[in-house]
């Protein structure tokens, strides 16, 4: 190459580079563009995840509970209205006395006049294990009675930072006389 393009276009790359370095950070500027490894972000992996999710209506343990309703809600057939927080444990196995792996907090609201269909807004907390203060946030549509219901992973915390996903519920037993009710969760989420 003839040595002077050479050289010019060497002093083009120096002042691309000095400009492109300065452009990021120059005053006023509240934004820059990051190589991801500089948050330590290497390969994404996909996890999954079963849990068993206990939302307990009944006795002096609820943790479960109406805190809002509207006046339609009572007679209301599938509840319109009604907003629930909940504190729900999630153990390794069906049974509640089976491992703790953490609590699913939130709320769901009954957002369906024509059938049972809440919107889930929860945080699965886990505190087991080197997930423990990790969470991973689930929201979307619950139609209850569907044998599988798919909800997306919006995102999450710690360990799950940059979460995408979603998380398939199967009710495991429902107890017709408390509303108490134990579901399966398998939680499928890609995250670094
Ligand atoms: C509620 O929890 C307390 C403390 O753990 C326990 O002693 C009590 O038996 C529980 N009550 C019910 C109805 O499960
Ligand atoms: C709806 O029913 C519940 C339980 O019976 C009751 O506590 C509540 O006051 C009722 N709400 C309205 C708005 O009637
Ligand atoms: C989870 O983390 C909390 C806070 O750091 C700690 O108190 C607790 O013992 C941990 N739980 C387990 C099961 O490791």
């Amino acid at each position: 190459m003839d040595r002077r393009l050479l050289k010019s276009s060497l002093w083009f790359m120096v002042f691309f580079f000095i400009f492109f370095n300065l452009e990021g950070t120059a005053e006023g500027s509240y934004s820059r563009v990051l190589n991801p490894a500089t948050l330590g972000l290497k390969k994404e992996k996909l996890t999954h995840f079963r849990v068993y999710w206990h939302d307990i209506v009944s006795g002096s343990n609820a943790t479960a509970i109406r805190v809002a309703e509207a006046p339609t809600t009572n007679t209301s057939a599938t509840g319109f209205g009604a907003v629930v927080v909940i504190d729900d444990p999630l153990t390794e196995g069906p049974e509640l006395s089976s491992k703790h792996v953490g609590q699913a907090q939130g709320f769901y609201a009954s957002a369906s006049q024509k059938d049972v269909g809440l919107l889930m807004a929860m945080n699965f907390a886990f505190m087991e294990g080197k997930y423990n203060g990790s969470t991973i946030t689930i929201m979307g549509r619950n139609h209850v009675f569907s044998q599988v219901r798919e909800m997306p992973v919006i995102g999450g915390s710690g360990l799950f930072r940059f979460a995408r996903g979603y998380a398939q519920a199967r009710t495991h037993t429902f107890d017709l006389k408390t509303g108490d009710a134990t579901v399966e969760y398998n939680v499928y989420v890609f995250h670094y």
